[in-house]
C-alpha cells in the first residue's frame, strides 16, 4: 500500500472531476445534520420514534441522523422507483419494497434525500397514513422547491437548494456518485446517459 502523499491528504479540498461544484462539504452537512438532530429533539423530546428511510437515497443521511439522536428508535426501509436511471421523474413513483415494521399507533418521521417534485413525498405519506401511525413527519436533507409539482412539505429541511441535479452523500445519477462525502452539481455534460 501506498501512502498519501502530504498535498493529497485533505481529500475534502479536492474536488471530484465530474463535479461542477461543491453546495455542501462534508464538514457542513455534518454540521447540519447535528442541527437537523436537535430539532427533531425538540419535538419527540425523550420519546421513542420510528424512522422510515426511503432507500438508496436516504441511507447515509440516515444512518448520520439517527447516530445524533439518543432516542429510543426502531428503523424501517422502503424502495420507490423515481426516476430510473436519468435526471428527471418518469410518471408516478411505485413502491418497490415496503415496510415490515407496524407502525399502527407510533410517532412516525419519513426521511428522504431530497424532495423534488413532491410526488414521492405525498405517495409515501399517503401510504403510511393508511397504517394510523399516532403522528406522522417527514425531514429530508435537500429541497428544491422550484421543482415542486405536488403541494407537500417536509417537516425538517436540512438545506433549500436551488433548481440543479444534484450527487453525492447518497444522491446518485444512474446508481453512481453516492458515495461521495460532499454534495456537488453534476457537470451538464455528464447528465446524458450512454
Ligand atoms: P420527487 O418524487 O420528484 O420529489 O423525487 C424525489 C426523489 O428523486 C428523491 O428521493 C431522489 O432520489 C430523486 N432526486 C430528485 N432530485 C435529485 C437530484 O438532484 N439528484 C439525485 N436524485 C434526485
Ligand atoms: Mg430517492
Amino acid at each position: 500500500m501506498v501512502a498519501p502523499s502530504k498535498n493529497r491528504s485533505r481529500k475534502s479540498s479536492v474536488i471530484h472531476p465530474d463535479l461542477a461544484s461543491v453546495l455542501f462539504t462534508e464538514a457542513e452537512i455534518k454540521r447540519r445534520v447535528r442541527g437537523l438532530a436537535r430539532e427533531i429533539k425538540q419535538v419527540y423530546e425523550n420519546r421513542e420514534f420510528t424512522l422510515i428511510a426511503l432507500i438508496n437515497g436516504a441511507v447515509m443521511f440516515t444512518a448520520d441522523l439517527m447516530r445524533q439522536i439518543d432516542n429510543p428508535v426502531r428503523l424501517d426501509c422502503i424502495r420507490v422507483s423515481s426516476y430510473g436511471t436519468g435526471t428527471k421523474s418518469v410518471g408516478a413513483p411505485q413502491i418497490l419494497a415496503d415496510l415490515t415494521l407496524d407502525i399502527a399507533n407510533r410517532d412516525v418521521l419519513i426521511i428522504d434525500d431530497i424532495l423534488d417534485t413532491g410526488k414521492t413525498l405525498a405517495l409515501v405519506t399517503e401510504l403510511a397514513k393508511k397504517l394510523k401511525p399516532a403522528s406522522l413527519r417527514s425531514c429530508v436533507l435537500l429541497d428544491k422547491k422550484a421543482r415542486r409539482e405536488v403541494p407537500v412539505e417536509a417537516d425538517f429541511v436540512g438545506f433549500e437548494i436551488p433548481n440543479k441535479f444534484v450527487v453525492g452523500y447518497g444522491l446518485d445519477f444512474a446508481e453512481r456518485y453516492r458515495n461521495l462525502p460532499c454534495i456537488g452539481v453534476l457537470k451538464t455534460k455528464l447528465q446524458q446517459l450512454h
